[in-house]
């Protein structure tokens, strides 16, 4: 199967530098629209998609983005290898505004959103106690160190429904669950890419130390939009390096992304 490699872009991220071959298409899918049409190209010889989560303009709130529909459209694109770039804000002294953090694990606690491709009829369980592709996350790491950024390999993301910020008593509760940042858009994004069978990884780029942070003031968007156009270089500059990083007809994933519903289905089949 030939590589091809999505972005779903965050705030500050809402183009691919040096595309070939650059077009905007619109895709339907069984579960609606996307976000915006899908920037497709070609980069160093490698396919390549790129999806605006929020739309061109930043117009669906983190509850609204249709998840399913961004996800779907990826996959029907012939994407495999799904990179997925947001703003998050810092849990924990050591991962600074201005660093990025590529995440390994999520606490979910969003609540008013379609979590999953099943539906009665049709039920399955995947795994998702790895929920991003190692292989693929180790790229990722790759890709920003080229950058010169500081990068942190591995960390949680809570989840939170949003649109508001967190209280003082929740950014202290995520902190001493050892959660590292905190975003509104990685779930159900995570699982739906796993239910998709696709690789999965997550470039968080920390903008703010939430409200927690005796010496910082509490989050606001003036913050979050300065830290994340102040680095909107460094994040192309990464989805830039990643084709080279990542060359070569899309192997089987040795982390098993490609067969996460051999085991996971549970209707029996008339
Ligand atoms: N996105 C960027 N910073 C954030 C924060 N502190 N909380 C939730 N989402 C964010």
């Amino acid at each position: 199967m030939d590589r091809m490699i999505g972005i779903i872009g965050g705030s500050g991220v809402y183009e691919i530098s040096g595309l070939q071959e650059a077009q905007w298409q619109a895709v339907e899918t069984p579960w609606g629209a996307p976000s915006d049409e899908v920037l497709t190209g070609v980069l160093d010889g490698v396919r390549m998609a790129f999806l605006p989560r929020h739309g061109r303009g930043h117009v669906h709130t983190p509850t609204t983005v249709p998840y399913r529909a961004n996800i779907a459209a990826m996959k029907m694109l012939g994407v495999t290898d799904l990179v997925a770039v947001s703003a998050v804000g810092s849990l924990k002294e050591a991962y600074a505004p201005g660093d990025f953090l590529v995440v390994d694990q999520y606490i979910d606690r969003t609540f008013a959103r379609e979590k999953t491709f099943f539906e009665p009829g049709l039920v399955g369980h995947v795994s998702v106690a790895h929920p991003t592709c190692a292989r693929l996350s180790a790229a990722c790491v790759a890709a920003a160190r080229t950058q010169g950024v500081t990068v942190h390999e591995g960390g949680t993301y809570v989840a939170m429904e949003g649109p508001q910020f967190s209280t003082l008593a929740e950014s202290r509760l995520y902190r001493s669950w050892g959660a590292d940042v905190i975003g509104m858009t990685g779930m159900p994004e995570a699982k739906l890419a796993r239910e998709a069978e696709l690789c999965y990884a997550c470039v968080a780029m920390i903008t703010d130390y939430d409200c927690w942070h005796p010496d910082h003031d509490a989050v606001d968007v003036a913050q979050v939009v300065a830290t994340a156009m102040k680095n909107a270089d460094k994040a192309r500059g990464l989805v830039t390096a990643l084709p080279g990083l990542l060359a070569g007809p899309a192997e089987d994933c040795s982390e098993g992304c490609g067969h996460a519903l051999d085991s996971a289905i549970m209707t029996v089949s008339a």
